[in-house]
């Protein structure tokens, strides 16, 4: 069984699939944490964000797993190194759409997502997993909520690390990063027709996690 989470930033994905997959015993994978490894080895290894051939090759060469770390934690290592914390700055935050928007980017990354899902039992969250690189899925689920709870949520999770970004700021950014991830050409976010939508506001990841429990169970 292959399950397909996609939906905008903030909508509850990662922590969504993490908990369904440890629940199922399905392995994890994280599209966006590899979007997100791209933008930052380029950034960190002076690689224009503009050169889509030298991101092209950064994508080609990318080898990615994940590991559950501790107070279970996916650990994201890209080449060898730890990269958990690093993926989730700011900086990579703003420019992350900027790199997914490149054509060879994505076809190298779909292409790792597909055989990362060869093996089956995989709950695989993102933008494009039911629409494009697992259009087979056995079960698709489009989260969304408001911009504003969507900004909350990111509010939450960044002030414990240090970041003066203020709420306005994420409402803000959210903002931008839905505009230029739903009008990109290649592989925007769209919900597929046979996507099960489900509207997080005000839920807890529990509750959404019971729902999707229950629609495999055929409820
Ligand atoms: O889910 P996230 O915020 O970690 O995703 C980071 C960026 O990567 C986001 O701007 C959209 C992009 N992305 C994508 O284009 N396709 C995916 N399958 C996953 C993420």
């Amino acid at each position: 069984m292959l399950i397909a989470i996609d939906g905008p930033a903030g909508a509850g994905k990662s922590t969504v699939a993490r908990k369904l997959a440890g629940l199922l015993g399905y392995n994890y994978v994280d599209t966006g944490a590899m979007y997100r490894a791209v933008t930052l080895i380029a950034l960190t290894s002076n690689v224009s964000i503009h050169d889509t051939e030298a991101l092209t090759r950064l994508a080609e060469e990318l080898e990615i797993r994940f590991e559950r770390g501790a107070n279970d934690e996916t650990l994201v290592i890209a080449n060898g190194r730890d990269v958990t914390r690093d993926i989730r700055t700011p900086e990579v935050s703003r420019f992350v759409s900027l790199v997914a928007q490149v054509p060879g980017v994505r076809g190298h990354l779909t292409d790792k997502q597909r055989t990362m899902a060869g093996l089956g039992q995989v709950v695989m969250d993102g933008r494009d997993i039911g629409t494009v690189v697992l259009p087979e899925a056995g079960m698709k689920i489009f989260l969304t909520a408001t911009v504003e709870e969507r900004a909350r949520r990111r509010f939450f999770e960044t002030a414990g690390e240090g970041y003066s970004i203020s709420l306005q700021d994420h409402i803000d950014e959210i903002g931008t990063r839905d505009i230029l991830d739903a009008s990109r050409e290649i592989a925007p976010l769209v919900q597929a027709p046979d996507a099960v939508v489900i509207d997080t506001t005000g839920k807890d990841p529990d509750q959404v996690v019971e729902l999707i429990l229950s629609l495999l169970r055929g409820g």
